[in-house]
């Protein structure tokens, strides 16, 4: 008999199926055992009574170990109390592996040892729930992009430059090439990309060698990058809050479940599905910290905290535009006559989630690149290439780049991006 997967025994009601999958847990008494399973679908319990099935299998039964991989044959009943609506009375099972003295039992653990068993933790209702809406998300990133006529563009993670400035860059030793980095960011060969098919997106891990260990920072992440050719800075962020709207529409729709099972007060995202996000300047953002008592002075970069107050001061995504030219990438194209800021943005959560999205539109004239280039103590030839795509063709275009693991921990709840990752990569965790 073929095998069914927990998500679909609700629809298979009264006839008899076989789970494969794992135990999570069970109790007994003289004459019933419940066993709780799991198969990476779903969870249901099956009732095994004494009276239902022979003396062996009833023993054995209640001698499983917590994560014994096994294969349950039993008719599904309806029951009103579990979550999924259904369980399965047993009538007969097959033990795959026995197991005994699996480390992570039902009792309270810390982070850490958690996370030294991350290869098992994976496999409980939390992590288990996470990955599901992270998965929701790629799939919604690649569904909106194709539907809005965009074209999957792989950049390469080798880089013989840096993109983001060079303090927080991964240096590998190429052989007789001499030095490389990992790359920080696909968006200068998603330029070349936009100039060859119009639109494009990357998504790919990003490396950043970042020193701070704070919740909102990964060594590896994954990034998706779309860059538009003839896109100017109103329309770029017109489509970020278009993508992320659709994001959290998409999740909340699809993977209710486990935002539930997450404990997510999903009111608080509605706002974000809605769209028509504020869009305020970096002007207007200073004068929002120095009413909340938390005043920078003009020309200092957002620090954690005053990214948590701009984004607590609105009940969905903000996006703040116009930043000071001192503070950002060297390819960020100036406001029209105000070369101290740019056209750029980023996208701060609510909830105090941070920076979810930065973007710009890019330098598109050759002569003013190479000048900030220079200003930026960057290599000409380094650019050669890059400074081509303003020497054949050249035209306004713009892009951004939305970290998943930021956008992800926001729309679960979770407050470490450890957490929304399957193994993370931080200074403090190498392992496993
Ligand atoms: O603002 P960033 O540095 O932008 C760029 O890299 C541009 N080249 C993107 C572009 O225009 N194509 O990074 C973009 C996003 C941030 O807003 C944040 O969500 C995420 O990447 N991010 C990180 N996520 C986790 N850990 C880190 N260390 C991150 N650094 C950036
Ligand atoms: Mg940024």
């Amino acid at each position: 008999m073929g095998i069914t997967r927990i998500q679909d025994l609700p629809a298979a009601v009264g006839a008899e199926v076989t789970v494969a999958g794992w135990l999570t847990g069970s109790r007994s008494s003289g004459k019933i055992a419940f066993l709780q399973l799991r198969d990476g679908s779903g969870f249901v319990q099956a009732v095994v009574s004494k009276q239902d099935v022979d003396e062996a299998t009833f023993v054995a039964a209640r001698a499983l170990g917590q994560e014994s991989a096994l294969r349950l044959t039993g008719v599904v009943r309806t029951d009103a109390r579990a979550p999924s609506g259904v369980e399965l009375a047993t009538r007969s099972l097959e033990v795959v592996h026995a197991t005994s003295d699996y480390p992570i039992t039902p009792k309270e653990h810390g982070v850490d040892f958690l996370a030294d068993h991350r290869h098992l933790h994976l496999r409980h209702r939390v992590p288990w729930a996470i990955l599901r809406v992270r998965d929701e998300l790629e799939r919604g990133v690649h569904d909106f992009f194709a539907d809005h006529g965009f074209v999957r563009f792989d950049a390469p993670f080798f880089m013989p430059t840096a993109v983001e400035g060079t303090t927080n860059l991964f240096e590998i030793d190429l052989f007789d090439e001499g030095k490389a980095y990992l790359s920080q960011s696909g968006q200068l060969y998603a330029e070349a990309g936009a100039m060859a098919l119009g639109a494009v997106y990357t998504m790919g891990p990003t490396f950043r060698a970042e020193k701070s260990k704070t919740r909102r920072h990964l060594l590896e992440f994954w990034m998706i990058e779309p860059e538009v050719a003839y896109l100017e800075h109103e329309g770029n962020v017109r489509l970020q809050v278009d993508l992320l709207s659709y994001l959290v529409a998409r999740v909340l729709e699809r993977r209710g479940r486990e935002l539930e099972m997450l404990e997510r007060d999903v009111a608080k995202l509605a706002p974000a599905a809605a769209g028509g996000y504020p869009v305020i300047t970096y002007d207007r953002a200073l004068e929002i910290l120095a009413e909340a008592g938390s005043p920078i002075a003009w020309g200092d970069d957002f620090g954690a905290p005053h990214e948590t107050i701009l984004g607590e001061a609105f009940d969905r995504p903000v996006v703040i535009e116009h930043y000071p030219t001192s503070v950002k990438a060297f390819y960020m194209e100036p406001v029209p006559g105000d070369p101290s800021r740019v056209l750029c943005n980023d996208v701060i959560a609510p909830e105090g989630y941070g920076e979810l999205i930065g973007g710009s539109q890019r330098i598109h004239d050759l002569d003013l690149l190479r000048r900030r280039i220079a200003d930026h103590g960057l290599p000409e030839e380094a650019f050669s290439w890059y400074l081509d795509l303003r020497r054949f063709g050249s035209v306004p275009h713009s892009g951004f780049g939305i970290g998943l693991e930021r956008t992800l921990a926001w729309i679960t709840g979770v407050s470490h991006l450890r957490e929304v990752i399957p193994f993370p990569r931080m200074l403090t965790r190498m392992f496993p």
